[in-house]
């Protein structure tokens, strides 16, 4: 039973989907391709495809980063005590969403989704079926309007208590331009001290010949163009705030809970900090 709400009305899928411009490739239903899951249209697929062709370890390496997201929440709901999550870059609902991942650890774990893109607006309804006494919400918003986003998760967290702000595999969408350590800034400033920040990033040094060719094939074809970040840009990120142990590593190197998983060729920087 979902206690959450909406930043807008749930479409019927037809209205939603309608809006959709399917004959362009869009990063979260590649990104549902590599996953395996459904909601994709033949230009994503054909997307995901030949970026597959670049780098072969595309598709283990989202699992990876997946992977990451269970084990930062995991961590966060469990050790850190932390009951309020912000995950922005949602992506189209998938296996262990942030909200079942914390009310498993804590059913009284409210979670705030955001998203930009209308599929995962259209599929959000999944997104809200929080257990009792705790709650989800989504807002369909961009990264970039911070003050409309923390504006409007008020509604569900409580901003003067500590909450993780997951930005899992959404900071390579934001252009230098958009001086992506600004935004990151402002979220972190809009929360209290005991609060984290977690971030996954697709590396452009690691790997590096296959993860750049993945990257600039995805980039001829997407109309939002990817920008992968070494690690040192990746660090620069979590300036003002302590990252926990293991630090900045590859994503399936953060606390690893099996040898399989640690196995995994995820090309991603992963870490998380907490403000003090
Ligand atoms: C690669 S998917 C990652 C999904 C999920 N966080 C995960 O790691 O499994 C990136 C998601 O970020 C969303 N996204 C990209 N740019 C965004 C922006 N500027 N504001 C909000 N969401 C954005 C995309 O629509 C997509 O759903």
């Amino acid at each position: 039973m979902s206690s959450g709400w909406l930043s807008a009305p749930l479409p019927d899928q037809g209205g939603q989907l309608s809006e959709i411009d399917t004959g362009v490739p869009h990063i979260a239903r590649v990104y549902d391709y590599w996953l395996g899951g459904k909601d994709n249209f033949a230009a994503d697929r054909a997307a995901a495809e030949a970026a597959m062709r670049e780098d072969p370890n595309v598709v283990e390496g989202v699992r990876g980063n997946r992977a990451f997201l269970a084990r930062a929440v995991r961590y966060l709901a469990g050790q850190a005590g932390i009951r309020q999550f912000l995950d922005i870059g949602t992506g189209i609902p998938a296996a262990d969403n942030t909200h079942e991942v914390a009310q498993d650890m804590a059913p009284e774990c409210r979670v705030v989704y955001v998203d930009n893109d209308p599929i995962v607006l259209a599929h959000a309804r999944a997104l809200l079926t929080s257990e009792p006494g705790g709650a989800t919400a989504y807002l369909d918003q961009d990264l970039r309007n911070v003050a409309e986003i923390t504006q409007a998760a008020a509604g569900t967290l409580d901003l003067t208590r500590p909450v993780a702000v997951m930005l899992i595999g959404i900071l390579h969408c934001i252009p230098d331009e958009d001086d992506p350590a600004g935004v990151v800034g402002q979220l972190m400033g809009a929360v209290p001290p005991g609060s984290y920040l977690v971030i996954s990033h697709p590396a452009n040094d690691i790997n590096s010949p296959g993860v750049r060719r993945l990257a600039s094939r995805l980039n001829e074809l997407m109309p939002v163009k990817l920008r992968f970040r070494s690690r040192a840009e990746v660090a620069g990120l979590f300036d003002g705030l302590e990252l926990v142990e293991p630090g900045l590593v590859r994503a399936p190197e953060w606390r690893p809970d099996s040898d399989a998983g640690l196995a995994n060729p995820a090309a991603v920087w992963a870490g998380v900090a907490r403000k003090n």
